[in-house]
């Protein structure tokens, strides 16, 4: 599946899915911006590998947050990349888990709204443009965890479902503009993120799918690819899961 000649913008892609990511859309014929929040070394080196492969990328710090540091970093990505076709709207918030009898409001508000604002402001500035060439592809980043709770995530389901719903209104509206918008809700995959997990833990999630076995972030990275690539050119508002069968929706 190649994306040549495409300029992608991957969020939170100097770590984990968004690192594998900004990788395969790479090798995959685009140019790619590795946005990152504070790890620079991280993203320098995300880059350096893309670039070690012949393809171009450029990491550009901005947390996604925050409305102008988003559209600082979409100027800059497409002054020195071109405009952007493509949006993988990846990074994810930090969740505080614990049961929800007595769970604390603020920390789901702040996930809530972190989760919602990430994903808003990557897309209000890159479709316009989008919108103007012709259209565009984005993705967002979601979780199973959205439609398949787990106990103490309530934070979590509740924001990513919040995602799930944004992408569906966002399908509806931006069609008619050529711009597809579909997202990917990954199961349990072996990152940073995931690291604190306990072995056995980990032993047993991949035991529950039907691939026994735990998703890499290159897994996900493949399913983005397949939905930004022209082969999913009639693909939008879709919702796949990423979790070696464990969900079939
Ligand atoms: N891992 C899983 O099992 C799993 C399952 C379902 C869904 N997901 C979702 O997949 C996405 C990626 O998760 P992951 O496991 O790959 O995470 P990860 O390995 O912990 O990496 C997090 C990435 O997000 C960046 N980031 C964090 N906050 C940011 C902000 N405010 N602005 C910009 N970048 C920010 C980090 O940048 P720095 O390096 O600068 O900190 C890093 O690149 C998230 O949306 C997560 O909810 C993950």
């Amino acid at each position: 599946m190649r994306i040549d000649g495409g300029v992608a913008l991957v969020t939170g892609a100097s770590r984990g899915i968004g690192a594998a990511t900004a990788s395969l859309l790479a090798r995959s014929g685009a140019k790619v911006c590795v946005n990152y929040a504070t790890n620079e070394e991280a993203a320098r080196s995300v880059v350096a590998g893309i670039e070690a492969e012949g393809g171009t990328a450029l990491a550009v710090r901005a947390d996604v947050t925050d409305r102008d540091a988003v559209e600082r970093m979409v100027a800059t990505a497409e002054r020195e990349l071109g405009p952007i076709d493509i949006l993988v709207a990846n990074a994810g918030m930090r969740v505080h888990l614990a049961p929800f009898l007595g769970y604390p409001w603020e920390e789901l508000e702040a996930k809530l709204v972190g989760e919602v604002k990430a994903a808003f402001f990557a897309a209000q500035a890159v479709a316009p443009s989008m919108a103007a060439r012709g259209g565009g592809a984005i993705v967002v980043v979601s979780s199973t965890l959205s439609r398949r709770p787990g106990e103490g995530f309530v934070a979590h389901s509740a924001a990513k479902a919040a995602l799930d719903g944004f992408v569906r209104a966002l399908a509806l509206e931006l069609g008619p503009r050529g711009i597809r918008v579909n997202t990917v809700a990954p199961g349990l995959t072996l990152t940073d993120a995931t690291a604190f997990l306990p072995e056995p833990a980990k032993a047993a999630a991949a035991q529950a799918t039907s691939l026994r076995r735990n998703a890499a972030p290159e897994d996900v990275a493949g399913a983005i690819l397949a939905l930004v690539s022209d082969a999913s050119r009639h693909v939008t508002g879709v919702w796949l899961p990423v979790d070696g069968g464990v969900t079939m929706p």
